[in-house]
């Protein structure tokens, strides 16, 4: 099977940041920038910069922080928002702009309020203009699953023939099943793209759960952008996990001829870091990276796992970054194995710090039976937290 190269456009600075509970400052988005890069994400999409100041600013730094990847603002297809985009990618070494509006019906008669030529003419326009501003523009056909197919691919034909290289199928509402998905993609392949060089990409929500099974479908079809989040935040149930679709890919590579540039082991960490700033953690039993991930707790998968850990483990926890440390800390933990386990996760504390971090440790202990990864890292103070991740 031939092997393309799938590049990972995370969004979790935008598209999971306006979902309650995830708002992020500027010093801790340009902290999760800096750790997205570590990760090896091919674009980072910082915010939507129209939306608000904060966005704004955000999309600026990290423009400046970031040369290694690309830097993608969102915008309407208005022109102060295309505008503001490019002001606010205007030093960034490899910058995106990525323009989206509306193509199905319900959202041209109730949001929009606009007919299917206003449409078309608006998507021309706005891409015209932001490649005017920008070398590099991407075009989301919002709502593309629930769009009738034929005028989806008259606007996104509009847009490529305006200049968009990167051509995004969302499934704004997540309402798709993946045999769906993958034959819209296949047909807008072949009636949009045919040879010319643009990319298809693929944004999923998680409505019914089926992001990523939907993401790995669109590969299928012929999409070589997923654009994904960190622990899968995102609007209402998500969107496609980051982790997960990579270690679906990685771990299947028998069934899934991609490559990526991610660094696997970055994955944990990264999760983390983002679970440390915002105000929730995943669920327990989240693939990849949820603290059950790699827990065995019935006798009989405990004994095969320790006589060969693939009787029950599919990819070893260290391959996604997890420590195989089995030292269980609890109240009767020494100073020494705290500080070990500290370092592991990436965290040194000098005498003074290392002494208080002990003593919030000890009282932790004293309240809660297992500690776990996560409650040593709520335990940092933000400001070491935030070193830790630069
Ligand atoms: O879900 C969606 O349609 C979006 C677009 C702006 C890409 O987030
Ligand atoms: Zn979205």
């Amino acid at each position: 099977m031939e092997k393309k190269n799938i590049r990972i456009f995370d969004t979790t600075l935008r598209d999971g940041e306006q979902s309650p509970g995830c708002s992020m400052n500027l010093s801790e988005k340009v902290s999760m920038a800096r750790q997205l890069e570590k990760l090896g994400v091919d674009i980072i999409e910082a915010g939507f910069p129209i939306a608000s100041e904060g966005d704004f600013e955000a999309v600026k730094a990290v423009s400046d922080e970031c040369r290694n990847v690309t830097v993608a603002a969102l915008c309407r297809t208005v022109d102060g928002d295309i505008d503001r985009a490019a002001e606010a990618l205007r030093k960034a070494a490899n910058p995106r702009i990525h323009t989206f509006l509306a193509t199905s019906d319900i959202h041209l008669e109730y949001k929009l309020k606009k007919t299917r030529e206003e449409v078309l003419e608006m998507a021309y326009r706005g891409v015209s203009r932001a490649r005017d501003a920008a070398s590099e523009v991407e075009f989301s056909a919002e709502d593309a699953t629930r769009s009738d197919v034929d005028f989806l691919c008259e606007v996104l034909s509009a847009a490529a023939d305006a200049g968009a290289t990167i051509l995004n199928i969302p499934d704004t509402v997540g309402y798709t099943l993946p045999e769906e998905y993958r034959a819209l993609i296949k047909t807008v392949k072949e009636k949009v793209v045919g040879d010319r060089d643009i990319a298809i990409s693929v944004h999923c929500h998680n409505d019914l759960g089926l992001a990523v099974a939907n993401s790995l479908a669109a590969i299928d079809g012929g999409a070589t952008q997923v654009e994904c989040t960190v622990n899968g935040i995102g609007e209402r149930a998500g969107n496609a996990s980051l982790e997960e679709f990579v270690m679906a890919c990685t771990v299947r590579a028998d069934r899934l001829p991609v490559g990526h540039n991610i660094d696997t082991t970055q994955l944990y960490p990264t999760s983390r870091l983002l679970s440390s700033i915002i105000s929730f953690d995943v669920q327990p039993n989240k693939a990849i990276v949820g603290r059950n991930a790699f827990a065995h707790e019935a006798g009989i998968h405990q004994h095969g796992v320790l006589s060969n850990p693939l009787c029950y483990e599919i990819m070893t926890p260290e391959s996604v970054g997890v420590s195989k440390n089995s030292i269980v800390l609890g109240k009767h933990s020494g100073r020494h194995a705290l500080l070990a386990r500290y370092e592991e996760l990436g965290y040194h504390f000098e005498a003074e710090e290392a002494a208080a971090i002990y003593t919030r440790f000890v009282a932790l202990a004293d309240k809660k039976k297992s500690i776990y990864d996560q409650d040593l890292i709520a335990i940092v103070p933000e400001q070491v937290r935030l070193q830790a991740a630069a």
